[in-house]
């Protein structure tokens, strides 16, 4: 029986991409995004298989209505991957700047996180990824929200993941996605390591299908993850 899948922030980059691949192997693909025209492109080239919902994730009375859609449409949902991010410099920490990124990486991830995981545990089983990224690590003076934000997400998936492995009624896997630099509009200026999005995606892919908890991309990302780890903050703060 085909599976079924759910993407928040598929309208480019890794979300968009990892779509045309679950799509490949033989999923259907709920897209949703702020972007009705970047849906309706990505709709186009597999209409039988893609399922497009535009959706603000900051609006979360609007995810209640989006998912419970999604159930109808769909029946069961086996996999819910969480793509939706933005954030960027703020470096004199005004507050309007700093909105849409707690509201879009925390409040609406937190939203579809706790949907799919109660989903999950009536299904009786389902797979919830959330792509967070190598920033959650440490601090950064310059851009403070994004970095605390995917902090947030590392920690809020680890707690989900724990409560999962406990779980006896249910199969749920959680897995954390910790992207360093990838080619999208999210990376831009010359950084060092950015993987193409084709190959960062396929290794996103890959990660899910073997249920990872937590998947570094590229793999190399593993190491910067480890300097930051161990280095003391006067030394990890002349690279951030
Ligand atoms: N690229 C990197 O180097 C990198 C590194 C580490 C982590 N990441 C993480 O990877 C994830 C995907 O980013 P990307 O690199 O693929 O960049 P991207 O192409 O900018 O994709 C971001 C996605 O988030 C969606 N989004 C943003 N605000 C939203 C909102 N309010 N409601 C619903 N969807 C929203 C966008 O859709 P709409 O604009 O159409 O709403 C878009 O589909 C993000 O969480 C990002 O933080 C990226």
């Amino acid at each position: 029986m085909s599976k079924n899948a759910v993407i928040f922030g598929a309208t480019s980059g890794i979300g968009k991409e990892l779509a045309i691949l679950l799509v490949k192997d033989g999923y259907t693909v709920a897209i949703t995004g702020r972007r009705a025209e970047k849906l309706t492109e990505l709709k186009a080239t597999n209409p039988e298989k893609y399922i497009s919902k535009q959706h603000d994730a900051t609006d979360v009375k609007a995810t209640d209505v989006v998912f419970q859609e999604l159930i109808d449409e769909m029946g069961t949902i086996d996999l819910v991957v969480y793509s939706s991010g933005v954030g960027g410099p703020n470096f004199e920490l005004e507050w309007e700047k700093e909105v849409p990124t707690i509201e879009t990486n925390v409040v609406g991830a937190v939203k579809v996180f706790g949907l799919a995981y109660n989903l999950f545990r009536e299904q009786g089983h389902g797979h919830l990824v959330g792509i967070s990224s190598i920033a959650g690590i440490r601090g950064n003076r310059h851009v403070p929200c994004y970095f605390a934000s995917k902090a947030f997400m590392n920690s809020y998936l680890e707690s989900l993941w724990m409560k999962a492995s406990r779980t006896k009624k249910a199969k749920i896997y959680v897995t954390d996605i910790v992207p360093g630099f990838v080619e999208t509009k999210m990376a831009t200026g010359n950084t060092f390591w950015k993987a193409p999005l084709d190959k960062a995606t396929k290794q996103v892919f890959t990660a899910i299908k073997k249920k990872k908890k937590k998947a570094y991309i590229t793999k190399r990302w593993r190491l910067v993850a480890i300097f930051l780890r161990l280095a003391p903050a006067k030394v990890a703060m002349k690279y951030l």
